[in-house]
């Protein structure tokens, strides 16, 4: 699903407002872990900050796009890799200061998505960032399509996963601190969405 969406829809390559308020956050020269990079929009902003991004994201297309907008824009410092979130991490235990992840980790029922939260914590440093946004249980598309377990719908064959910023915390709660935890609507390309966000540190 996702190889067609990255062939068929135009994506505009400008930093999200979420990875601007992130990059507050990261340690001067982080080694950052991008998950779901998409066309590479933050990972470039990161890049060119002076930062090291690896990424992974398991659609050949988006990552083929990215690519060709590094390479474009000059931009070096990227290594992108074709992995699937869903599974364990290919790297050693805190290999990053910091793991972004913008609106890449809210396809998956919980067991899974704790499953995630648990490699994030184990490939992050101590004192190391973590950052996501989800789209939230305010979300105007909340509680369309079929219900497949608490809080995660099936809509058109797009599977979504809404975070409240309880989920957020109950997730967090043993290996993060949170430094920031906020929710808000705003527009996502023509539609209007409303996303939860978290910024926190690695205990
Ligand atoms: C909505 S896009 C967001 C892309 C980018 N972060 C942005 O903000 O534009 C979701 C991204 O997550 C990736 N993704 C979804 N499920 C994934 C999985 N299981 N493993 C790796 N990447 C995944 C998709 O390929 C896509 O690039």
């Amino acid at each position: 699903m996702w190889d067609e969406i990255f062939r068929e829809r135009p994506f505009r390559l400008e930093t999200s407002e979420f990875a601007k308020e992130c990059i507050r956050y990261f340690p001067k020269k982080s080694r950052v872990l991008e998950l779901g990079c998409g066309i590479g929009k933050d990972s470039i902003f990161f890049s060119k900050n002076g930062h090291k991004i690896t990424v992974i994201d398991f659609s050949k297309e988006a990552v083929k796009k990215a690519e060709k907008n590094t390479e474009s824009l000059g931009v070096k410092n990227i290594n992108f890799l074709n992995q699937d979130i869903s599974k364990k991490f290919n790297f050693k235990d805190a290999s990053f200061d910091v793991i972004y992840a913008h609106l890449a980790l809210h396809y998956f029922n919980d067991i899974v998505t704790k499953r995630i939260f648990k490699e994030i914590g184990r490939v992050l440093r101590r004192g190391g960032i973590f950052c996501a946004c989800c789209k939230s249980t305010n979300d105007p598309l909340y509680g369309k399509g079929k219900l497949i377990e608490k809080d995660m719908y099936v809509l058109n064959g797009h599977v979504r996963h809404f975070f409240s910023e309880e989920y957020f915390k109950e997730k967090l709660k043993e290996k993060f601190k949170i430094r920031k935890l906020w929710t808000g609507k705003t527009k996502f390309y023509e539609n209007s969405s409303a996303f939860a966000k978290v910024i926190s540190e690695r205990k």
